[in-house]
Order: C-alpha cells, then structure tokens, then sequence
C-alpha cells in the first residue's frame, strides 16, 4: 500500500476537491500535508475548507492560491513542499461553459495538466514512491444509445469541448506514465453531486430554483440520462486507487444509478417537498422544457466491476440518502449560496488573496 507525505491537491477549493480534503482529514485520518493548490475561479470557494483551515490550518493544511498554467510556479510548488502525490482535480469542469468559450478549458485542462506532468518529470527523476493521480470522467467515452456501458477499454470518442479537453489530458498522463516511467493513475467518474457544488450544475441548480420558485429548466426532451454518483463515495474510490491502484492503470467510478433527467428532477421536487411538508405539485409545476444544450451527450452509464474487483471499493451512499443529504445540505446552508450567487466570497478573496 501507498504511503504518502506531502500531497499537492489541484483545485482544492471546488467541489470535488474540497470534499476530497475533508475526507482526507476526517475519514482518513491523514498524517501528512496537504497543500491545496488552488487559482480561486468562480468555481473556487475558500468557504468551502473553513473547517478544515481553522483545525489543520497552523499544522498541516497549507492554501496557494496560483494558476496551473504557470510552470515555474509549479515547480516551485514541488520543491517547497517536496510533493511526492498529486491527486489532480482543478479544470473547468461544466459543459456549457466550454460551448460558450473554450479557452479556458483548452488552457487549464490541456495546458495546466502538461505543466503539473513536467514538474513531476523534473521534480521526480526516476523515483517510485510517488504518484501522480489524475481525476477524469466518463464523457471522455463519448455517448450512448438505449443499452451498454463504458468499460476501461472503450476507445476515447469526446463530443464537447470540455470532454474534448478531458480526454487530452488523460492521454497525457498516459503518455507521461509510458514514456517517463512516472507512477501515474487515472480514474474516470460519472456525474458526482453533493454538498458544496457549483449551482451551475443540474442538481444544486434545481435545488436552488425550487426554493426561490423560479423555472426548472429542463434541456430538450429531458430524456437524457446520467449516472450519478455521490461525492463521498468518489473520494472513497480515488483514496483507494491511489493507494492500490497499478501505476498506468485507469479505473472507472460510477454511482450505478442511471436516471433520466426529467425523473431526476421529478425526483428532487418530491424530495426538496418531503423535507418541507410541501405538496410537490407546486413544484413540479415550475419545470420547463428548453432549447436543447448543442451536441448533448444522450447518455453516459459507467462499469465500474474492476475497482470494485481489483480494489474492493464500494458506493456506500445510496440514491435515496444521497439526495436527501444534498438537499438538505443547500437548505441549511443559505449563507454559502449567499456567498456564491452575490459574489460576497470574490470580494474575500481579493480581500485575503489579492485580485487576480
Ligand atoms: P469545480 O469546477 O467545482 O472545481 C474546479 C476547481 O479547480 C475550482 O476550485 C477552481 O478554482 C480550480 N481551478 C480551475 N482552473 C484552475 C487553474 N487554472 N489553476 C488552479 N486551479 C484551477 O469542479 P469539480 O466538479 O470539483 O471537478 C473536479 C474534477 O473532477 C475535474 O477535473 C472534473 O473534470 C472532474 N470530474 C467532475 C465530475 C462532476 O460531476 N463534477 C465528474 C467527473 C469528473
Ligand atoms: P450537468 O450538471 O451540466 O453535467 P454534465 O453536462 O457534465 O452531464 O448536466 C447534467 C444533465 O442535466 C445534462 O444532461 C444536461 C442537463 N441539464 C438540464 O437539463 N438543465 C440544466 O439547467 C442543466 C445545468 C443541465
């Protein structure tokens, strides 16, 4: 098994990230540093890691705020701390943010991960008690029809920018792995939700609009699915592949969970409806059918049989649950949503970590 030290996490501060440095600390009880290495985009929250910042923050949790597409500044970075793990999360991670402009996904995604590779290979020589784990999706498989599944071995076939993006950068790592000898792993997860997501994304989104009666707005027919996995139960499954997982391996992570987007939305009004003791009529009656996003994917399903397999991971969240903790997570938590919808948090960063 891995042991680690000194572990660089990119894009700490977003979603994903920060729930992957939560469950470091809490879940994994975790003895080494974490830096978090973070540019704080609209996506990016230093909220979302108080907790973490006032327990760890004098002993073992440190925050930089720098730009992955600055190489100096990563090698710097590896050599300030001596990183010996990088678990790879920062990207511009929404689909219709790269439809409407995809430079910052071709700059962060392609170019910032090139720039993290190229430190570990200066960085890193030939050591092998180091790791560099790339977190990736499924979208880089393309789409589906009605039946079948993506597996490790379904050849890459990205349809949008963002997912286009993705799967450059995974063939870097790759590339990176093969040629340089750098321990690499690579995981390719379906769509996570959970506490602390950007609500751009469909499920906080819905969540937000209900409680503020506005529309639902549901792209096309409604009738494209995905497979959604909760954010725990991600972390859970990258902890493990980097502890276990085969240098060059990739490792699919899914939910097992596929919903068409319409029922998930049915879903989360009888459930946002459940926890207030409201009727979910009045809220089904805000959902909205509209223009379709360009090029929409129809549907992604995940097979996740070789971590579960190879490394005995499991979701331990159910569906059920999941939603439930979600949506009541954004109930409680107004003063985040203030934060992020009125741009109060911007004004603490540049307040905290200077203008960008
Ligand atoms: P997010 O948008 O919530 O967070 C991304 C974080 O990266 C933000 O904190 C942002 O400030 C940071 N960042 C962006 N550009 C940066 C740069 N140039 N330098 C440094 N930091 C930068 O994204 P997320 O949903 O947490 O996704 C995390 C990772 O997981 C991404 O790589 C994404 O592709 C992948 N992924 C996400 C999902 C999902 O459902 N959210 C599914 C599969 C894979
Ligand atoms: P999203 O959360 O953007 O994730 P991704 O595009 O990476 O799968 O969207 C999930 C699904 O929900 C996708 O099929 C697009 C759809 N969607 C809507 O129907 N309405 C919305 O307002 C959003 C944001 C997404």
């Amino acid at each position: 098994m891995r042991a680690f030290k000194n572990m660089l996490v990119t894009g700490g501060a977003g979603f994903i990230g920060s729930n992957f440095v939560r469950y470091t600390y809490c879940q994994k009880k975790f003895e080494g540093r974490v830096i978090n290495l973070d540019k704080l985009t609209y996506a990016g929250n230093p909220l979302n890691l108080t907790d973490i910042e006032k327990e760890f923050g004098t002993k073992s949790y440190y925050f930089e705020r720098a730009d992955i597409c600055d190489s100096s500044r990563m090698r710097a970075v590896f050599k300030k701390y001596e990183i010996d793990t990088v678990v790879h999360f920062a990207a511009e991670s929404h689909v219709d943010r790269s439809i409407f402009g995809p430079e910052d996904f071709i700059n962060t995604n392609i170019i910032g991960t090139f720039n993290l590779l190229e430190a570990a290979r200066e960085l890193w020589n030939d050591r092998d008690d180091v790791l560099f784990h790339h977190v990736s999706t499924d979208e880089v498989y393309g789409s589906l029809g009605k039946t079948g599944y993506f597996f490790e071995t379904t050849p890459y076939d990205p349809t949008s920018p963002y997912s286009a993006s993705k799967a450059s950068s995974d063939h870097l790592v790759k590339a990176y792995q093969h040629t340089y000898n750098i321990p690499c792993t690579i995981s390719n997860c379906s769509n996570n939700y959970g506490p602390y997501q950007f609500p751009e994304k469909l499920i906080p989104l819905m969540i937000l609009n209900m409680v503020e009666g506005k529309q639902l707005p549901v792209y096309g027919d409604g009738k494209n699915t995905r497979d959604w996995l909760f954010v725990e139960d991600h972390c859970s499954a990258v902890w493990r592949i980097m502890e276990e997982g085969k240098s060059g391996g990739t490792y699919n992570v899914g939910g097992e969970n596929e919903w068409q987007n319409i029922t998930l939305v049915e879903r989360l009004c009888e459930m946002v409806a459940k926890i207030q003791g409201k009727d979910s009529d009045s809220y089904k009656r805000l959902i909205t059918f509209v223009k379709d996003r360009p090029g929409h994917d129809r549907r992604y399903a995940i097979n996740c049989d070789k971590v579960k397999r190879e490394l005995g991971w499991r979701q331990e969240v159910g569906f059920e649950r999941g939603i439930e903790i979600t949506v009541r997570w954004y109930l409680d938590h107004p003063e985040w949503i203030e934060s992020v919808r009125s741009g109060n948090y911007r004004k603490w960063i540049e307040k905290n970590y200077g203008k960008r």
